[in-house]
């Protein structure tokens, strides 16, 4: 989950690869490095700096002490698993010779085999990552002869694991090759330039043309063009695409983080991903589903699999999915799947959800469903990503790109996607009738509105925030679709403030956790609808029990509710919404409380520490 950058061109390489850095430092930031190609004339020279924190500090050691001039070069920010953040860890790595620098994502398995076999030729490899030794045998590959791009081939051949990979060589300064195996990596196409990165953010403000590469490809960009082969040579071709979105939508648009600016974006988001969805004759049509008619009628058994907030995304899927399809769904997350031995078969749906489409587990995850013949559908909102890519069919959100390292807008549209695919099989399945499922997409429809007015009270958030800086623990409540609600509440709290935060079963508190229950304890409930079975009156006891026991009660309930108030130390409003579609507007207050609360803590709300924003390692 590091973010790379590669650039050949007529600019400067360092201002632009440092530019591209910055746009993925939510990827990682435990250490930044650069290395630029100084042209023969000079010296025919590999130079680099590199420096352990965050991109910062190396921009001040750039300040420092400026490379020189060049206009080839890569960059790497890093998220450490082979070795500390430490300035010898930081990419780029080099060769003994110093000839070839090079930076990596992923984890190469069979590096401490190939380490071994270096060092006993009397290598000396400074660094503890598993990086450095591709940089060593690549180097190895240019030295006995060999072009950089065949060099990268060669190399690829010997490496197990997921990688990503760009090279530059002292004697080569036109050229930079790079190379994928499970890992991301995506080419922007300029006008006498090319540039490389871990996603199209990296070049977004120079190019909106990009190609797409293919698994196991390796490929050479110079000024005058890009040439892809496989790992043995042959020529393969990538995917050129369309950035659908601009540089401004990676900007903060005047808020002061990433994540602030997402949770306001939602309403767009939201509507955005609602778009096109219907034919004239108002059917329901998701024009990237790949799936036919008569495999969708043969499923028998959804399987939704996702981690983190995307997890908890697909538990409220379930919810809608087995009410509107009759389906029965199970939710399991990825890093678990594969290790029980799941019953799978070719009428098994495996729904993948996945915001950043890279996410090591739940890729490992599909592949395994794959291998027992059972179609893959991911919901996903990284165009040219691997899983959707590796799936049968796809469902894109349509979120535009999340920075923040905190998924929100992510969510919210995942739920939109999985409402989506539950009335779409509906109707293919015929498990609701026409007007049934026109009368949801309404009620979807409007809720851009809705969610506008729950932003609009942000204030009173905020408020509630600023007076729990002293707070060390807080739990949430939920049932139903809100008990998801209630775990991603939570989620958001440890991610960003760093506080004991716990989600649960409204109904399930009285088996043992309401022994947690003290004196001032904040307890954030999502109370039901009411009109939904027993369900609103099962919360108000809930509630009522955890305030008998001195909890501090914030409750979030529907416009109306008035039965709520004598159980409410504090009030918000919710608009009123249809039970199942509630996480929709539940949600967007606890984000608020969560990214207000760790920035008047002090925290780096888009960067918490120990994360990464797309965790590409299992
Ligand atoms: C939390 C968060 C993570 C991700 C998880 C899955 O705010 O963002 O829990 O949801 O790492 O990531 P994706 O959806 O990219 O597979």
């Amino acid at each position: 989950m590091c973010g790379i950058v590669g650039y050949v061109g007529p600019q400067q390489a360092q201002d632009v690869v440092i530019e591209g850095l910055r746009r993925l430092e939510y990827r990682g930031y435990d250490s930044a490095g650069v290395a630029l190609v100084v042209a023969a004339e000079t010296g025919g020279s590999v130079v680099t700096a590199k420096k352990a924190g965050k991109l910062a500090n190396l921009e001040k050691v750039l300040a420092d002490d400026p490379l020189p001039a060049s206009t080839t070069g890569i960059g790497h920010t890093r998220w450490a698993t082979h070795g500390p953040p430490t300035d010898v860890n930081a990419h780029p790595h080099h060769g003994n010779a110093h000839r070839v620098a090079l930076v990596h994502n992923g984890i190469i398995e069979n590096f401490a085999d190939l380490r071994a076999r270096l060092e006993a030729d009397d290598h000396v490899l400074v660094s503890e990552t598993d990086s450095e030794v591709v940089a060593h045998l690549v180097e190895l590959q240019v030295q006995s002869g060999e072009s950089l791009t065949v060099a990268m081939q060669r190399v690829c051949q010997r490496l197990e694991g997921a990688f990503t990979l760009v090279a530059i060589d002292a004697e080569d300064p036109d050229r930079v090759v790079a190379a994928r195996r499970n890992s991301p990596l995506v080419v922007g196409v300029g006008e006498g330039e090319y540039f490389l990165g871990s996603d199209v953010a990296a070049f977004i403000s120079h190019t909106r043309e990009a190609i797409e590469l293919g698994q196991d490809q390796v490929i050479t960009i110079s000024r005058t063009g890009v040439d892809i082969t496989d790992f043995h040579g042959h020529p393969a071709e990538g995917r050129r695409f369309h950035v659908d979105w601009d540089l401004s939508a990676a900007e903060k648009d005047g808020h002061d983080w990433f994540m602030r600016k997402e949770i306001f974006e939602q309403p767009r988001a939201v509507a955005d991903s609602l778009l096109g969805r219907r034919t004239r004759d108002g059917l329901l049509q998701l024009d990237e589903m790949r799936l036919s008619d008569e495999e969708i009628r043969d499923v028998s058994k959804m399987i939704i699999i996702a981690c983190g907030t995307s997890f908890f995304a697909g538990m409220v899927a379930k919810y809608a999915i087995e009410h509107w399809t009759r389906i029965p769904v199970e939710v399991e997350l990825a890093s678990e799947f594969r290790y029980r031995d799941p019953i799978l078969d070719h009428s098994t749906l495996v729904v993948a959800i996945s915001q950043s489409g890279e996410t090591a587990d739940t890729l490992q995850a599909i592949r395994h469903a794959r291998t027992q013949r059972s179609k893959v559908l991911a919901i996903c909102n990284t165009n040219g990503s691997t899983i959707p890519r590796e799936s049968d069919a796809v469902i894109y959100t349509h979120a535009g790109p999340e920075i923040g390292v905190a998924s929100t807008k992510g969510f919210l549209t995942q739920l939109i996607a999985c409402y989506l695919l539950a009335l779409y099989v509906a109707q293919v399945k015929g498990t609701r009738f026409d007007d049934e499922i026109n009368e949801v997409m309404a009620q979807l429809e409007a809720m851009p509105d809705h969610i506008e007015s729950v932003l609009g009270d942000c204030e009173q958030v905020y408020e509630l925030a600023r007076e729990h800086l002293d707070t060390r623990s807080v739990l949430f409540l939920g049932r139903h679709a809100g008990f998801p609600v209630a775990l991603e509440g939570a989620l958001k709290l440890k991610e960003l403030a760093y506080l004991h935060a716990e989600g649960f079963a409204a109904g399930e508190l009285k088996h043992g956790p309401i022994a947690l229950i003290e004196e001032g304890l904040p307890v954030l409930c999502i109370v039901p609808p009411r009109g939904r079975d027993q369900l609103h009156e099962k919360m108000i006891s809930g509630i009522q029990e955890v305030r008998a026991r001195g909890a501090r009660t914030i409750c979030l309930a529907e416009a109306g509710d008035t039965r709520i108030e004598p159980y409410a130390d504090v009030l918000i409003r919710l608009p009123k919404v249809p039970t199942l579609l509630q996480p929709l507007v539940a949600i967007v207050p606890l984000q608020l409380f969560a990214c207000e609360l760790a920035s008047a803590l002090g925290h780096d709300v888009d960067q918490p520490r120990n994360l990464a924003k797309s965790v590409t390692v299992e």
